[in-house]
């Protein structure tokens, strides 16, 4: 008998770390984890699979739909924004040959366990590409349909596999004779930059934010690569798994779009590296501008219209800048360095 189960992809970066642990404090959840790098080990004890593994090898994906029955697919494997420019094209074969995988995997275990398979899909601020500052700054909150020209490869990915999802959900395999549900039910968030107090990105554009701050709980000195005026829109970890949980929980009737923008809070480098300050008095953060990482960032919003989002499946976040920075990132950062220095 195969299982049925939840598969989350690149289940060992920073969003799966976050979701394996919610998951695992709800019981209606079996996880099987899939990544490039072993899980890490108190995780593993959470999933009743840990697989080290490609999502661009076949066989693998193969070996998995012979093993279990996959109700649900949160989708996180990726190389992101910064990492992407350095390897345009093995970006292009990970993030959207290995999404069209996913998705193919996801018709064929519909079509096997005869029920919608759930495809969550983290998409992202860089989506959008807006031409320079000025019209960043006139834009203030977009909304998804508007500005999408992104200048990334990863951004270009994320917008095409947003439309991999939308059609895979409703016109895959349109001129069959024998017309049939695909059985995907892809949902899309286009997420803003994450902040972690735990964990640390690897290989963003958004990355100076986590950065600041694990640098000063560290002590260690830090210069941010993007100027003090750089404006972004962030969001608490917490708030990021709460975001994908609320979409994948909605009923498909209220959800009227593929992609939904979520707003946590929007901040310059100079506002974050000011809180930072405040929580960290000792904090040595400079800047030390890296012009090309920096127009990315231009590229980006600085705030994101989440209207669609809270209309159809009721999205707010829990965290200001002021809770998340005082009631989540300071105090728990604190906490984790002070064991991780004690063990
Ligand atoms: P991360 O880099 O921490 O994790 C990505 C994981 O994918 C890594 O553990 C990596 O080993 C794994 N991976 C990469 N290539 C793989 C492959 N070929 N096969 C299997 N595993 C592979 O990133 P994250 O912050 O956890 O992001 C998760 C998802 O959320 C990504 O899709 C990312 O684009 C999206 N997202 C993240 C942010 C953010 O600020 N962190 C913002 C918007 C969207
Ligand atoms: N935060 C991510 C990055 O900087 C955007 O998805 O790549």
């Amino acid at each position: 008998m195969r299982k049925p189960v939840v598969l989350i992809t690149g289940a060992n970066g920073e969003l799966g770390h976050s979701l394996i642990e919610h998951f695992s404090k709800t019981d209606d959840h079996h996880i099987v984890a899939l990544d490039l790098n072993p899980l890490d080990r108190d995780l593993r004890a959470m999933c009743v699979a840990a697989i080290v593994g490609d999502i661009l090898d076949q066989n693998l994906l193969k070996r998995l739909i012979s093993e279990f029955e996959i109700h649900a697919i949160y989708h996180l494997a990726a190389l992101l924004s910064t990492r992407a420019e350095y390897t345009p094209d093995t970006a292009h074969a990970v993030n959207v040959n290995g999404t069209l995988n996913l998705l193919q995997l996801a018709h064929e275990q519909s079509r096997w366990h005869g029920h919608p398979v759930k495809f969550l899909f983290p998409s992202s601020i860089a989506a959008y590409g807006l031409p320079d500052p000025e019209t960043k700054e006139k834009a203030g909150k977009v909304r998804e349909n508007e500005w999408n020209f992104p200048t990334t490869m990863y951004g270009c990915n994320k917008l095409y596999c947003e439309q991999l999802g939308r059609y895979f959900t409703h016109h895959y395999r349109q001129l069959a004779a024998e017309k049939a549900p695909s059985g995907v039910d892809f949902r899309s968030i286009r997420y803003p930059g994450l902040i972690s107090a735990k964990t640390l990105p690897t290989g963003g554009t958004s990355d100076y934010a986590p950065e600041m701050l694990h640098a000063a709980a560290q002590g260690k000195a830090y210069g941010c690569f993007v100027p003090e005026r750089a404006r972004l829109p962030f969001m608490a970890m917490p708030d990021a798994i709460k975001a994908i949980v609320m979409l994948a929980a909605a009923p498909r009737a209220a959800i009227t779009q593929h992609v939904y923008n979520i707003g946590g809070f929007s901040l310059t480098a100079a506002e974050i590296r000011e809180r930072v300050a405040k929580a960290f008095p000792k904090a040595d953060i400079s800047y030390a501008v890296d012009h090309p990482r920096a127009r990315i960032v231009d590229s980006w919003p600085g705030d994101v219209d989440d209207s669609a989002a809270r209309r159809d499946w009721g999205w707010k976040a829990d965290y200001s800048a002021e809770r998340a920075f005082d009631e989540y990132l300071v105090p728990t950062i604190r906490e984790y360095y002070a064991r991780a220095g004690g063990k």
